[in-house]
């Protein structure tokens, strides 16, 4: 039996904090730019250790990456974990105008940010630590803070259930960075941005040939000792962060014999991270804004009511290690992995007039289908990641799609849920198959027709959505999911949505073309176009691909190394502002 009251948090806060075409969710009004947090937190006192700065690898290919068994497991040094971090929490570039630069990184974030913070569990490593440690990701310096030392005991007890040279990958959210400029909506686009690191940290494990699970079991409060998050004398003064997940990585090719699947532990025995919370632990957190947050009441109360309870995870499926596949082939062709991801950007306006071919936009959907691959039954790259069914469904603007009619589209992650979005739907929808579109890829188009301005009126009239080739509502199984599994699922549909928000992001850049999610738009209206009426489904996030006009007033700087003397800014898109409320 869940806590309904805490269900019932959950939907008072998805309501309220609703953009509708007359009223925007409250937010700040007036930015207070003084106020502004900083993006980058660090500890002060704690020993910082500068990651090597590599050269860019020619391999792997960026379809490589989804070919199974491809990419052979790289060794756990200290250079494989630096590149696993500059492909996936790094600063990917600067941009600067006059004296203001601010950084850009290989995770996107809702108005940069960065609510996201990054941790890591770890043996001793030559160049890193000669004991286990606990330690922060600091993106500015690419280094890792030492903020615990972990004996060889603990960490061997804390790891048993894992494969060797396994770590644990910890990201936690700063409400605050987000609810600085969002206000009570913040919340969702911190879920969001979650989403998003973990599909770069996915994304980043495969170009090394490694696998990564979020261990499911695991209570937030267990998460919050591991990371330290609890510890209240280091953050004294000091924003405070919310627990999000703890994912498993390792080398794939290490795991177990390589013949048999091996079962992989949910949990951590709170009793082995309690233990690790009495260690010595070093620095104390850095102080992001000036004054005091804005306490924004309902974010609070919603991150309380979807706190992850220990177990809990009827319906998810066992992670297992896979079976080892030496039979995959490398590609000769197309990009390097590396190259694609450093290069993400989001698009700041579309040109309108560019298309894409048919077969590319599948593909593109292809690669956001968590489906089982037979024969093996497992899910493929990066949906491997995460153990639940998949919950969220795509509702298409098509504007510019080579053989294929303009108009509304459906695809359902998740054929078996068709006929269930058919009856949430409007009844005059067609639901025919388009023009060459593969068997196996279940997209149906609604309704012929141009949705450019109304895909931009419901995107809070951002032009980027009508303009492009195509944009998308992502409408999440959302009242039936909340009572299945209780308030905590609430985060975890914004995560699916971030991740596939990532698949699709790096897919633009491969097609040639960009993207930009869009967090900002008219919830109810968007329903209402799709005829969706009660809380079965519920559009959580807005995402948009086409040709991108470029700012001639920016100019880009390398990520490390660039001069220090100019004014440093956290947020880049001060023409995308939500109008006060
Ligand atoms: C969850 C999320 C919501 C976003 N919403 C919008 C939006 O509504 N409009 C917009 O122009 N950009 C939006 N963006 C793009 C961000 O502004 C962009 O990611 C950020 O400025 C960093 O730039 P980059 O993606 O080029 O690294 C969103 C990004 C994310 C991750």
């Amino acid at each position: 039996m869940h806590d309904t009251d805490a269900i019932e948090t959950v939907m008072r806060y998805h309501q309220r904090t609703k953009h509708l075409f007359n009223r925007y969710a409250p937010g700040p009004g007036e930015l207070d730019w003084a106020n502004q947090p900083s993006p980058f937190r660090s500890y002060a006192g704690a020993p910082l250790i500068r990651l090597p700065l590599l050269g860019e690898p020619k391999s792997p290919r960026y379809d490589d990456l989804y070919r199974r068994g491809s990419v052979s497991s790289a060794a756990l040094t200290i250079r494989s974990l630096s590149r696993l971090l500059q492909y996936s929490l790094a600063i990917s570039a600067w941009k600067q105008v006059g004296a203001t630069r601010w950084a850009l990184r290989c995770n996107p974030s809702s108005g940069n940010l960065h609510p996201t913070e990054g941790y890591l569990l770890i043996d001793a490593l030559p160049g890193l630590g000669d004991a286990p440690g606990l330690y922060h990701y600091a993106p500015r310096e690419h280094g890792l803070e030492r903020r615990a030392v972990c004996s060889v005991p603990l960490f061997t007890a804390l790891m048993r259930g894992f494969p060797a040279q396994a770590f644990l990958f910890g990201l936690s959210s700063i409400h605050w960075r987000e609810a600085w400029k969002y206000g009570e909506r913040a919340f969702r686009y911190c879920q969001h941005d979650a989403g998003h690191a973990i599909g770069a940290l996915r994304i980043a494990a495969a170009t090394l040939g490694w696998s990564a699970r979020l261990l499911h079991g695991l209570a937030d409060e267990t998460i919050e000792g591991l990371l330290g998050l609890n510890r209240a004398e280091d953050f004294a003064g000091a924003e405070r962060e919310h627990p999000d997940v703890v994912m498993v990585v390792w080398p794939t090719d290490l795991a177990g014999d390589g013949q048999a699947r091996c079962t992989l532990a949910q949990d951590l025995d709170p009793a082995l991270v309690h233990q690790l919370t009495r260690a010595r632990w070093q620095g104390a957190a850095n102080r992001l804004s000036r004054d005091e947050p804005v306490r924004w009441e309902v974010i609070d109360e919603v991150a309380v009511a979807t706190r992850k309870p220990a177990g809990e995870v009827q319906g998810f499926n066992t992670p297992e290690t896979p079976v080892l596949e030496t039979n995959g082939r490398a590609g000769a062709d197309g990009p390097v992995a590396g190259q694609i991801i450093l290069q993400r950007r989001s698009l700041l306006a579309c040109d309108g007039r560019t298309s894409i071919a048919a077969e590319r936009f599948y593909r593109m959907l292809a690669r956001v289908m968590p489906s089982d691959d037979p024969p093996t039954s497992r899910r493929p790259m990066p949906w491997d990641v995460m153990a639940w069914e998949p919950t969220v469904h795509l509702g298409l603007f098509v504007h510019r799609v080579d053989g294929i009619a303009p108009g509304l589209y459906l695809l359902a992650r998740d054929p078996a849920k068709v006929d269930r979005l058919k009856r949430a739907m409007h009844a005059r929808f067609e639901w025919s198959t388009p023009p060459g579109c593969p068997a196996d890829l279940p997209l149906r188009m609604l309704e012929a027709g141009d949705a450019r301005r109304l895909a931009t009126q419901l995107s809070c009239h951002q032009e980027i959505a009508g303009d492009g080739a195509f944009s998308l509502a992502m409408i999440a199984e959302y009242q039936e999911a909340l009572f299945t599994h209780g308030a905590w699922i609430y985060r975890r549909l914004f995560w699916e949505a971030g991740l596939i928000g990532q698949v699709l992001y790096l897919e633009a850049e491969a097609a040639g073309v960009r993207a930009t999610g869009i967090g900002c738009f008219f919830d109810d209206p968007v329903h209402r176009v799709f005829g969706i009426e009660d809380f079965a489904f519920q559009s959580l996030y807005h995402f948009t691909i086409g040709g991108a006009v470029d700012d001639p007033r920016l100019t880009t700087l390398a990520p490390y190394g660039a001069s220090a003397d100019v004014h440093e800014r956290g947020i880049a898109r001060c023409e995308w502002q939500q109008p006060s409320a």
